[in-house]
């Protein structure tokens, strides 16, 4: 045997060896790592929404800051939205929010509610989240639009600030 297919032969050895070591050890599954990645269906619990980063990062701060107005349930058991007047839309209400513009849902998460002329009951957050939370919240809202957000289907309302 000549040197090179000596080589050769101790290459593909030292191959096959160390691709035989790298198996992976299969890690259990982490129920936590797709918590964010999507979203139940609010109105059909069979249904799983898809959710990118942008609307991922939305969700979390959804479930930190609005889900005690804006959904009927939340992770700690019951909601505040029945003991809100007037009735905070559910954050899932297509039917509400897909006529309201980018713009203007930024403008009443920053500013809330008495800002844009609506129930007070609405609290600002500007002092807590910045314009990239904002449009994260607004995008999850988008994402689990029912009836499903179509950004052309609509002209969408423009509410400017009050100055
Ligand atoms: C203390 C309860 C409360 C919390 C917490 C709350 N909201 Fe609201 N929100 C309201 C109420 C009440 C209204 C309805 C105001 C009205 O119609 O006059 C409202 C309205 C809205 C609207 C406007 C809906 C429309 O069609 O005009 C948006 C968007 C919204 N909230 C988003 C959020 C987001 C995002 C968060 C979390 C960052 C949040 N809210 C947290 C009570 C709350």
């Amino acid at each position: 045997m000549n040197a090179r297919l000596a080589l050769v032969m101790a290459c593909l050895f030292a191959l096959t060896a160390t691709s035989a070591c790298r198996k992976k050890s299969a890690a259990p599954p982490d129920p936590l790592r797709r918590a964010y990645d999507v979203e139940t269906d609010w109105n059909d619990p069979q249904k799983m929404i898809p959710l990118n980063y942008q609307e991922a990062q939305g969700k979390r701060l959804f479930y930190a800051d609005c889900v005690w107005c804006h959904a009927d349930s939340t992770p700690a058991g019951p909601s505040n939205r029945s003991n809100v007047t007037p009735a905070p839309p559910l954050m899932n209400d297509g039917a509400t929010l897909n006529g309201e513009s980018d713009e203007y849902l930024r403008n009443i998460i920053m500013l809330g509610g008495s800002a844009m002329g609506k129930s007070a009951m609405m609290p600002p957050y500007g002092q807590t989240i910045g314009e990239k939370e904002a449009n994260q919240l607004i995008a999850y809202i988008r994402a689990i639009a029912q009836p499903p957000y179509q950004p052309s289907a609509k002209p969408q309302s423009g509410y400017p600030a009050k100055q």
